[in-house]
């Protein structure tokens, strides 16, 4: 038995200004029909303006604390996390990093906290730096988040990126532990490809624009996309990372209860499932009533998962995400028995 990282809060948070598929309907040359069957995607949430990626960030963060205190019963928890980590590609400000503010927000100023940025991998990335820190020793209790605001650098006008991505926040408590604990981090498999930087994009707003000192071409500060390529590349690397993961930990794709992969496409779902040998209820989707939320969409589908109860104590469940970067990555758990998840006000309600 050796320390490890252990899953002990759970929690997530979504704007409050729902985007139905009929909404983007009425504005872009698109359809309901299209988005749902192309995508899986029938709503998804957009901040409000003035709001942040930390205004999420921070709600998910105090649901997840909640979470801790409640599931290990000791009201005193947060004393013992010394450690932020927010996964997010947009923050609130190019500088400085948005974890400080979230954790002075959340009552835990002087911890360390700092960004990662790994686009829709990027909370998979978080989860595996706070968890090798708590096994090194350089941390005892970590919040983990992963928030996104898309909606800030989408092109208003592109009916294919506004159809998928979506606001939103999620969050994880680890404390340390040991590896034969349920909810203890089994693993992990990180990964990375910059010859496909291109293929997921904001151009203009970073030093390699800034230093031509000229405004950037028209459209260059939105998001860009090749979808095409982006859902095979997807497909390729999530199944590829999660068999990397398994062959780790001495699992093979049968032995899931549950996959809960970055909520990209319910078709990219699909294949990465029959890739592991999963039957589709085995699946965590909660890509229709949110989106694509970026570096929350991991969290926020464990979340709904735990709410949902879909997710019982003991269940084998596989993390597996991908992104921009490109980069990707896996880990793995036992689901803890008496995990203590708040529903996410929104995201259940009716479609
Ligand atoms: N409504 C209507 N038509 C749309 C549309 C929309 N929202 N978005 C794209 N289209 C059109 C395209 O313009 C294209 O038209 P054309 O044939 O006249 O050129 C047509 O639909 C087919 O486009 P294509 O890109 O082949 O569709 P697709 O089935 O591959 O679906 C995506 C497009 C973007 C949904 C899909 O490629 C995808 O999900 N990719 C991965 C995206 C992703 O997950 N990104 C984040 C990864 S971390």
């Amino acid at each position: 038995m050796t320390r490890a990282a252990v899953v002990c809060g759970l929690g997530g948070a979504v704007p409050s200004t729902a985007v139905p598929n009929s909404a983007l309907a009425a504005q872009l040359d698109t359809s309901d029909a299209w988005i749902r069957a192309r995508t899986g995607i029938r709503r998804r949430y957009v901040i409000a303006p003035g709001e942040a990626t930390s205004d999420l960030a921070v709600a998910a963060g105090r649901r997840a604390l909640d979470s801790a205190r409640r599931t290990t019963g000791d009201p005193h928890a947060d004393h013992t996390t010394d450690l932020v980590v927010l996964a997010t590609s947009t923050p609130d400000h190019p500088c400085p990093a948005t974890a400080p503010a979230v954790a002075h927000r959340l009552g835990l100023s002087g911890v360390a906290a700092f960004d990662v940025g790994a686009v829709c991998t990027g909370f998979l990335y978080a989860l595996a730096t706070a968890a090798s820190m708590i096994t090194a020793g350089a941390a005892q209790r970590a919040l983990v988040i992963g928030a996104d605001t898309f909606s800030t650098i989408l092109d208003p006008a592109d009916r294919t990126t506004r159809a998928i991505f979506g606001d939103g926040a999620g969050a994880v408590v680890l404390r340390a532990g040991t590896d034969d604990e349920p909810g203890a981090l089994l693993g992990f498999d990180l990964g990375s490809d910059g010859s496909g930087a291109e293929l997921i994009t904001v151009r203009a707003g970073g030093s390699r624009q800034r230093s031509t000192a000229t405004p950037p071409p028209a459209g260059d500060e939105f998001f860009a996309m090749e979808g095409r390529s982006v859902f095979t590349e997807a497909v390729l690397n999530m199944s590829k990372s999660a068999h990397t993961l398994l062959d780790r930990i001495g699992w093979r794709g049968t032995d899931l209860d549950r996959l809960v992969a970055h909520q990209a496409n319910i078709r990219i779902l699909r294949a990465v499932g029959e890739q592991l040998g999963l039957a589709e209820d085995q699946l965590a989707v909660n890509l229709d009533r949110v989106g694509n939320t970026v570096a929350a969409s991991v969290p926020l589908a464990l979340a709904d998962a735990a709410i949902r109860r879909t997710l019982r104590p003991g269940d084998r469940v596989l993390l597996t995400g991908f992104g921009g970067g490109l980069t990707w990555g896996s880990t793995a758990l036992h689901w803890p028995s008496a995990l203590h998840v708040e529903p996410v006000p929104g995201m259940a309600d009716p479609l």
